[in-house]
C-alpha cells in the first residue's frame, strides 16, 4: 500500500478546477492507498482572510471532502491547523531553504509581483507545503498541474534533508491528471479557473446552482470560428469547454468533437451544461445532508487525531536527526 497526501486551501469557494483537477482523483485513491487528505488553513492565511468566513471555509470544504465521495473510513480527513507538527516541520524546511529557489516559484511571482506590501510567508509557503507531505512518509501527491514546481521543490527539499541529515524522508512522486489538470477561466481561457477570481462568471463553484451553471457556460468565451474543434493555442475557449466535458463524462475529446462535428457552440454549451449540472448535483445534495451536522465534527475530531499519531513520530524523527531539543524522544 502506498501513502497519499494532498490538500486544498479553504481560502473561496472550490471550484470546478478544484474538483477536476484535485478530488475527484483523491476519490479513486482511496480504496487501495493510505490516504490523507488535508483542510491547509495555514496556508490560507498568507492572504488576509476573514475570521468568521475562514472558520465557514473550512467547515465548508470538509464537507466538501465527504461529499465527493471520500470516505472518512478510509481516507484521513483533517485540518492543518490541529495538527502542530506540520507548522513545526514547515519551520525546520524553511531552515534548509534557499531564498533564491523559494523567490524563483512562479505562483510567488504571480501573488507579489506589483504589490506593495507582501507577507514574508507568500514566501515560505512552499516549504509549508513540504512540511505537510514528508510529516507522512508520503508516496503519491495528487494535484492540479499549477502545483507541479511546489512538488519538484518538495523532492528537493526532502533529497537535501536525507543527504545532509538523516535519510528518513520518503522523495513523493506527483501525479498530474491526464484530463482536467488546468481547468481555465471561462472568461479569459489562458488563464487558470481560481477560486480567488474578483469576477464569478469565470469560475463554476462546486455549490453553484443548476440556473447558475447554465447561464455561466452560456456565457462562456469562445471564438468566431464556430466548429467544436480542441485547438489550445487558436481556441482556447472551446479546449477548455471540451476538457470540461470530457474530465465530467468520461469521454475522449474526439469522441465530444466528432458527436458536435455538425453542430454549432449552442447545442455544444446547452449540453455541456447538463453534464455539469448532473456531476455536481449529488455532490451539492450529500453537501446540504453533511453541513450542519454533528457528524463532520466528529470526522474531523477523529481525523486529526490519527494525522497527529503519523505526524508527531515523523516530527520527533526529524527533530532528532537536526540535533533539535536536549532529550531523546
Ligand atoms: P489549491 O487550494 O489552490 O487547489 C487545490 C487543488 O486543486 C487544483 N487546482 C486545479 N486543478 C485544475 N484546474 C484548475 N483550474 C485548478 N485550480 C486548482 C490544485 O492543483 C490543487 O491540487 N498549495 C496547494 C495546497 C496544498 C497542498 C499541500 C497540495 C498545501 N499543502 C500538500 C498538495 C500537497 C494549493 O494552494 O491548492
Amino acid at each position: 500500500m502506498k501513502t497519499v497526501f494532498s490538500g486544498i486551501q479553504p481560502s473561496g469557494t472550490v471550484t470546478l478546477g478544484n474538483y477536476l483537477g484535485a478530488m475527484k482523483h483523491f476519490v479513486d485513491m482511496q480504496e487501495d492507498n493510505h490516504c490523507y487528505f488535508c483542510i491547509v488553513d495555514q496556508h490560507a492565511i498568507t492572504q488576509p482572510q476573514e475570521r468568521l468566513k475562514l472558520r465557514e471555509n473550512i467547515r465548508n470544504l470538509a464537507a466538501l471532502y465527504v461529499a465527493v465521495g471520500l470516505n472518512p473510513k478510509k481516507a484521513v480527513l483533517f485540518v492543518q491547523s490541529e495538527v502542530p507538527a506540520h507548522a513545526q516541520l514547515g519551520w525546520m524546511m524553511q531552515c534548509i531553504s534557499y531564498i533564491g529557489e523559494l523567490e524563483r516559484m512562479t505562483q510567488f511571482k504571480d501573488k507579489s509581483t506589483g504589490k506593495e506590501a507582501v507577507s514574508a510567508s507568500l514566501l515560505t509557503y512552499p516549504p509549508l507545503m513540504a512540511a505537510d507531505i514528508l510529516l507522512y512518509g508520503t508516496d503519491i501527491v495528487p494535484v492540479g498541474e499549477d502545483q507541479k514546481q511546489h512538488l519538484e521543490l518538495t523532492r528537493n527539499l526532502a533529497e537535501r534533508f536525507n543527504n545532509k541529515y538523516n535519510n528518513i524522508f520518503t522523495v513523493p512522486e506527483v501525479q498530474i491528471p491526464k484530463e482536467g489538470a488546468r481547468i481555465m477561466s471561462l472568461q479569459e481561457p489562458t488563464s487558470k479557473m481560481s477560486k480567488s477570481s474578483p469576477n464569478p462568471k469565470s469560475y463554476i463553484s462546486i455549490l453553484d446552482e443548476p440556473a447558475t451553471i447554465r447561464k455561466k457556460i452560456k456565457s462562456a468565451v469562445t471564438d468566431t470560428e464556430g466548429t467544436v474543434r480542441y485547438d489550445k493555442e487558436n481556441k482556447p475557449g472551446v479546449a477548455n469547454l471540451l476538457t470540461i466535458y470530457s474530465a465530467c463524462s468520461g469521454e475522449s475529446i474526439s469522441a465530444v468533437e466528432e458527436r458536435y462535428r455538425d453542430k454549432g457552440y449552442g447545442d455544444f454549451k446547452s449540453d455541456l451544461a447538463e453534464i455539469v449540472v448532473n456531476t455536481l448535483s449529488p455532490i451539492q445534495e450529500k453537501y446540504k445532508e453533511l453541513i450542519n451536522s454533528k457528524e463532520l465534527d466528529q470526522i474531523l475530531d477523529d481525523g486529526a487525531e490519527r494525522a497527529n499519531t503519523y505526524a508527531t513520530r515523523m516530527l520527533h524523527k526529524a527533530e532528532r536527526a537536526m540535533g533539535l531539543g536536549r532529550r531523546t524522544r
